[in-house]
């Protein structure tokens, strides 16, 4: 029997002869496999599991909230909620999903909060989320009112944790896909806004990173990009050695004002900071849907100023700027 998840034949139909059909192109049915996982058969049988229930009410505007018509018994609440614990770890939320509330990791709607006033409104436009996670914020994007919203994300639980919320949100505009940036297609200029948001401390090489963001925007387009950043004059810019936060992969944290002057080399105009924020560990910490280390973990316990190598704690910047038309 055909799945109903991990599924893009429609997709790829309804790209066709639109600025998305290259990207119709790309997404083969051989992505998934290229993604497998050992735990991917205890994660189909979370998914399979999930109940047949339909969605009298969501609300994409104030978080992701979905209502049935009645609500749930002790008993159907204890068993979605064992369901969905199977998807652990659940990083990107929070949701609230017939009732049960899934208290991830991050409260990933604060962040939505810093960005959403300083960006142009999302209504009617085609939007990527580069590197969106489970897809929390490409809900958030829709219930803006993008007309069209395309996450990319390389790890399958993610995904998985997508096709979860999809089950019950199926008509919705949202389309997660299991890709990294470098798995676009290039030049392809079709995205009225794209994000990306805590994926360039990542990147070995940040201005590569930056090039394929603009050639996925249509010129004149709009990135908002969020990313660690260091206090500091322009021009700083910190290359931890070795670990950051017990992260193996970090690799570049400008100043803000650095930040601002890599958006204008690589070929953006009008690049501005619009928000800076210390993270905390109410922001990021550990809850029973993610219950390895988190933000508090990876502080020196002397000086919370400090991360365990000692480097400066992580402060997070949201910058945002245009493709030139020309
Ligand atoms: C720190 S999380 C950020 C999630 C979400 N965007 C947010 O801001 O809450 C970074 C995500 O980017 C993904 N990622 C890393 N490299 C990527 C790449 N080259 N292309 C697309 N996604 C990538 C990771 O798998 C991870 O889920």
């Amino acid at each position: 029997m055909q799945s109903w998840y991990l599924q893009y034949a429609a997709l790829r139909q309804d790209w066709l002869g639109t600025a998305l059909a290259p990207l119709a192109d790309t997404v083969s049915d051989d992505l998934v496999p290229a993604i497998e996982h050992g735990d991917f058969p205890r994660w189909r049988a979370a998914l399979d599991a999930l109940p047949d229930w339909t969605v009298a009410n969501a609300d994409l505007v104030n978080g992701v909230i979905l209502q049935r018509a009645t609500p749930l018994s002790d008993a159907e609440h204890a068993t979605l909620t064992q369901t969905l614990l199977r998807l652990h770890p659940w990083r990107k939320g929070p949701y609230e999903i017939f009732g049960v509330h899934i208290d991830t990791e991050w409260r990933s709607d604060w962040k939505w909060d810093r960005v959403l006033p300083h960006i142009t409104p999302l209504t009617g436009r085609t939007v990527l989320d580069v590197g969106c996670g489970n897809g929390y914020h490409c809900w958030r994007m829709a219930g803006a009112g993008a007309k069209c919203v395309v996450g990319i994300e390389p790890m399958l639980i993610f995904n998985l944790q997508y096709w979860a919320l999809r089950k019950y949100l199926p008509e919705w505009p949202v389309h997660l896909l299991p890709l990294t940036l470098e798995q676009m297609p290039e030049q392809l200029a079709a995205f009225d806004t794209v994000f990306s948001m805590g994926v360039l401390y990542h990147r070995r090489s940040p201005f590569e990173h930056l090039q394929a963001l603009k050639n996925a925007l249509r010129p004149g387009g709009e990135l908002v990009l969020e990313t660690l950043v260091i206090n500091g004059p322009r021009g700083q810019v910190l290359v931890p050695e070795g670990r950051y936060a017990r992260m193996p992969n970090v690799w570049f944290l400008p100043s803000p004002a650095t930040l601002e002057s890599w958006l204008s080399k690589a070929g953006f105009v009008e690049p501005h900071v619009v928000d800076v924020n210390l993270t905390t560990t109410d922001e990021q910490r550990p809850t029973a849907w993610m219950s390895w280390e988190s933000l508090a973990q990876v502080l020196d316990p002397q000086n919370p100023a400090l991360t365990v190598e000692g480097h400066p704690r992580p402060l997070r910047a949201v910058v945002v700027a245009r493709k030139p038309i020309l």
